[in-house]
């Protein structure tokens, strides 16, 4: 049997939720959200910020802001399964360490485990750069390409055992110019992914997002 969905409490000002924020790579949409919480008081704070690399980009943006902030690699030398669990393991401990209520990833590119999703479900986010159920996975832009869309868009939603499948909160669209390649659809997409994630970690954290609403 899957895990329910178990939501945050509700936040405050006065009392933040504790976030922890996952990256793989130069972690723009972490540095937008780091903006957005440091322009006025929010009822969330980011107080861990993980790279599955210890040369990730982003680490940056969560060491410049003052961010107890690391890279945890996959260990080395196991059979997968095992290494993909000792990893999360690594993580859990840090999460736990840190006092983390939410989990919010932000193009961390590794699929989680069921084990990690069951103790995280209802409060671990994703943003995906495609208006789900189209184009899940790590090639989202590049299939969007190939299908000869005009419209693509970013989809931010609850994380469940699947591939880009959990309860999606929010989606905004996106236009596809007849020049674009990855990269130019890419900046455009990153742009709207930018204002959108915030406000919705925003409004997820404030409590105004009910189990009814996911169905
Ligand atoms: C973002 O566009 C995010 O949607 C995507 O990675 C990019 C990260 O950019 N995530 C995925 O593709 C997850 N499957 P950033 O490192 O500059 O924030």
């Amino acid at each position: 049997m899957e895990a329910p969905f178990v939501l945050p409490r509700a936040a405050s000002i006065e009392e933040p939720l504790r976030l922890a924020v996952l990256i793989s790579g130069g972690g723009s949409g972490l540095s937008s959200l780091l903006s957005f919480q440091s322009s006025k008081p929010r009822c969330h704070r980011t107080v861990l910020v993980i790279a599955d690399s210890e040369n990730a980009g982003g680490l940056e943006h969560g060491r410049g802001a003052g961010i107890t902030t690391m890279g945890i690699p996959l260990p080395k030398g196991r059979q997968s399964t095992q290494r993909r669990l000792a990893h999360e393991s690594m993580i859990l401990r840090q999460l736990k360490s840190s006092g983390v209520e939410l989990v919010v990833l932000s193009g961390y590119m590794r699929i989680l485990t069921p084990s990690f999703v069951a103790i995280w479900k209802g409060r671990l986010l994703n943003i995906h750069p495609s208006l789900l159920p189209d184009f899940p996975g790590a090639h989202a832009h590049r299939d969007a390409l190939a299908a000869g869309v005009q419209t693509t868009g970013c989809t931010v939603h609850l994380v469940d055992e699947g591939v880009d499948s959990g309860p999606i909160l929010a989606q905004r669209e996106v236009p596809i110019l007849p020049d674009d390649d990855e990269e130019s659809l890419q900046d455009r997409v990153k742009k709207v992914e930018h204002t959108l994630y915030p406000e919705i970690i925003d409004l997820f954290c404030s409590g105004g997002v009910s189990l009814e609403v996911l169905g």
